[in-house]
């Protein structure tokens, strides 16, 4: 399907993904169950395949875990692709039981630009809350580029949004109406706030691309591109997904939102 896509010529300008990790997860196949040597041939593969597939100033965000993170990051690089910024998904409502080492309370994901120079990121789009309401009560003063005092005010949509991007998981009752029976669901909060941040825009500041997701599982990256377009954005999104019973439930999921 990649290569199909590749042959007729298609870009995308943000391939958003969360591949299989290899933690032996079921998916209904294999693919989460292979020796590490297989696992990073693959990953190789579909990392240079999706290379070639994203457009000039196009990006990777791909998703991993911590034990593996570090050789996706080299095949990243030896794949001629651009460091932008390991980021790290945490969550404090993991569930763990384990005494052996700490519970994991984070994923990690890559963003890769295609070129060196330009690339997407819509910093004003996912401005968090400032930590300290107190401290803005104050004015700050500094110095400007020619020595002169300038007075910073605080941005009304709350400050510049830093690598550690916090969002519940979908475990437990507050998110069973979210929640489907695909076992690595991430939250729509998450992908939402990575399509806001990574989707190019229009002269009209609507989020405007083509976004792909070659491991669709429940239609997570679709479903938040829809729920955008219905505020009017313009994206356009393939997600692919190798089993039936996810595409089922990305479907079910789609026909609710609208
Ligand atoms: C980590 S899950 C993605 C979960 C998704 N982000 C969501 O929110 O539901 C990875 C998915 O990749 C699928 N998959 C594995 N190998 C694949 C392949 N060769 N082509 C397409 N999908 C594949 C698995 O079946 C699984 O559903």
């Amino acid at each position: 399907m990649l290569r199909d896509m590749l042959a007729e010529g298609i870009k995308f300008d943000l391939i958003l993904t969360d591949p299989p990790y290899n933690l032996n997860k079921d998916f209904g196949n294999s693919s989460d169950k292979l020796p590490l040597p297989n696992f990073l041939d693959v990953t190789r593969e579909r990392i240079e395949i999706c290379r070639n597939l994203l457009t000039p100033n196009g990006s990777i965000v791909w998703f991993g875990i911590h034990s593996y993170i570090g050789f996706i990051q080299v095949i990243m690089y030896n794949a001629g692709l651009h460091y932008r910024r390991m980021n790290i998904w945490r969550y404090e409502n993991g569930f763990s039981r384990t005494k052996t080492s700490p519970a994991a309370q984070y994923e990690p994901f890559l963003w890769y630009s295609k070129s060196p120079k330009k690339w997407t990121y819509n910093a004003d789009d996912v401005r968090v809350p400032y930590k300290s309401a107190e401290r803005l009560k104050n004015p700050v003063y500094y110095t400007g580029k020619n020595g002169e005092r300038k007075e910073w005010t605080p941005n009304p949509n709350g400050a510049l949004r830093g690598d550690i991007w916090e969002y519940p998981t979908l475990a437990g009752s507050l998110y069973k109406e979210e929640r489907t029976d695909h076992p690595t669901q991430k939250p729509v909060s998450l992908f939402i706030d990575l399509i806001r941040a990574f989707c190019p825009k229009n002269e009209h500041g609507k989020y405007h691309g083509l976004i792909l997701d070659p491991f669709h599982g429940s239609g997570t990256m679709g479903v938040c591109a829809e729920m955008l377009n219905q505020k009017g954005h313009d994206i356009s999104w393939v997600g692919i997904e190798i089993e039936q019973r996810w595409c089922d439930i990305a479907q079910a999921r789609l026909e609710q939102i609208k």
